[in-house]
C-alpha cells in the first residue's frame, strides 16, 4: 500500500485516480508520497520512506530542493497545467491597470443612496478616464508556458507584444512564438514597453529582479504586472518608485506589507491558479505522476 499525504487539498477529481493500492493518511510521518499545492515544506522533516513529493503547481521555491536530491527525493511540477488560468488573470491586471474599474465600482457603491445616483453618473466618467491598451507595447520576461499564452492574448488585444527569456535561447523563443512576438533583450523591454510582466521561477538571479536599477531604465509611467512570485520584485524600489510616479501601476497578486495600500497598487490573493479547471488539471497531472513514478519508476517533469 502506497500511503500519500496531502498538505494542501487537492482537487478529487486528481485523487479519485488513485486505485486501491493507495491510501491517503493525515499526517507527513509516514507518507511515501506528498501532493502540495503552495505550502511551504522548508523547515519540515522530511520522513525517511518519502519517495516522491509532487507540487500542484509550476514553482518549487516551497519545496526543499537541495535536502531532497540529498535524500533521492523525487519531486515533480505540473508545468503548464494552471498556465490559463493565470494568464486570464493577467489579462484582467492589465484592464485594471488601464481602465479604473474598482475604482469606479467603489465610487458607485459609495453614491449608491444617493437620490440623485443617475445624474452623478456624468462626474464618474470623467473622473475614473483610463487608457488604452491597442498599440501599446507590452514586454513579457519569461516565455515559459504561462509567458506564450500571456503574449499570445496581449497580441490578439492589438498589443505590441515583445518577449525574452533569459533562460531559452532567442531562436527557441522565436519558434515558439514566431507570429506573436518580437524578441527583444530584456534591457530593451525595460527601456522601451508600456507594460511590462514577469513569468519567471524565482532563482538566485531573478530574484528581486525588479529594482531601482531596472525600474530606472523603464518610461517614466510604466506599468508592472508580477503574477509569478512575489521575490522577484524589491519591495523597497518599488515603494519609492510608486511614490516618485516612475511605476504608475503596479499590480499583483502577491501582496506585501510595503506597497498593498499605496496608490497605484492593484493587489489581490494569489488567485492566478485558483480556477476550478486549474485546481483540476494541477491535481490529476501530480496524482498521475505520483502513479507513473511509485507503480513504474518513469520521471516526468521532476
Ligand atoms: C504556481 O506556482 O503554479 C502558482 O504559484 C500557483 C499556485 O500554486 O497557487
Amino acid at each position: 500500500m502506497v500511503k500519500y499525504n496531502c498538505l494542501n487539498p487537492i482537487a478529487p477529481i486528481g485523487l479519485n485516480l488513485f486505485t486501491e493500492k493507495y491510501e491517503k493518511i493525515e499526517s507527513l510521518e509516514s507518507a511515501d508520497a506528498v501532493l502540495v499545492r503552495s505550502a511551504s515544506m522548508l523547515d519540515l522533516n522530511l520522513p525517511e520512506n518519502l519517495k516522491a513529493i509532487a507540487r500542484a503547481g509550476a514553482g518549487v521555491n516551497n519545496i526543499p530542493l537541495d535536502k531532497c536530491a540529498e535524500k533521492g527525493i523525487v519531486v515533480f511540477n505540473t508545468p503548464g497545467a494552471n498556465a490559463n488560468g493565470v494568464k486570464e488573470l493577467v489579462i484582467a491586471g492589465l484592464m485594471l491597470a488601464s481602465r479604473d474599474i474598482v475604482g469606479g465600482i467603489n465610487w458607485v457603491q459609495s453614491i449608491r443612496e444617493d437620490e440623485n445616483v443617475a445624474k452623478l453618473v456624468e462626474k464618474g466618467k470623467s473622473k475614473f478616464a483610463g487608457k488604452e491598451i491597442l498599440g501599446k507595447k507590452f514586454g513579457v520576461i519569461g516565455l515559459g508556458a504561462i509567458g506564450v499564452l500571456v503574449a499570445n492574448a496581449a497580441k490578439r488585444l492589438g498589443m505590441e507584444v515583445y518577449g525574452c527569456d533569459p533562460y531559452i535561447s532567442v531562436e527557441h523563443a522565436w519558434n515558439l512564438s514566431r507570429d506573436i512576438i518580437s524578441v527583444k533583450t530584456k534591457e530593451d523591454i525595460y527601456k522601451e514597453c508600456d507594460y511590462i510582466t514577469v513569468h519567471v521561477p524565482l532563482l538566485d538571479d531573478t530574484k528581486k529582479m525588479i529594482n531601482k536599477d531596472t525600474i530606472a531604465m523603464m518610461k517614466d509611467g510604466v506599468v508592472i504586472l508580477n503574477f509569478a512570485r512575489d521575490l522577484l520584485v524589491n519591495d523597497e524600489d518599488m515603494e519609492e518608485a510608486l511614490k516618485s510616479g516612475k511605476v504608475a501601476k503596479y499590480v499583483t497578486d502577491f501582496p506585501n506589507a510595503k506597497t498593498a495600500g499605496m496608490e497605484g497598487v492593484i493587489a489581490i490573493p494569489h488567485l492566478g491558479a485558483s480556477t476550478e479547471e486549474s485546481e483540476d488539471n494541477c491535481a490529476v497531472m501530480a496524482v498521475k505522476e505520483i502513479k507513473d513514478y511509485m507503480e513504474y519508476g518513469i520521471i516526468k517533469n521532476s
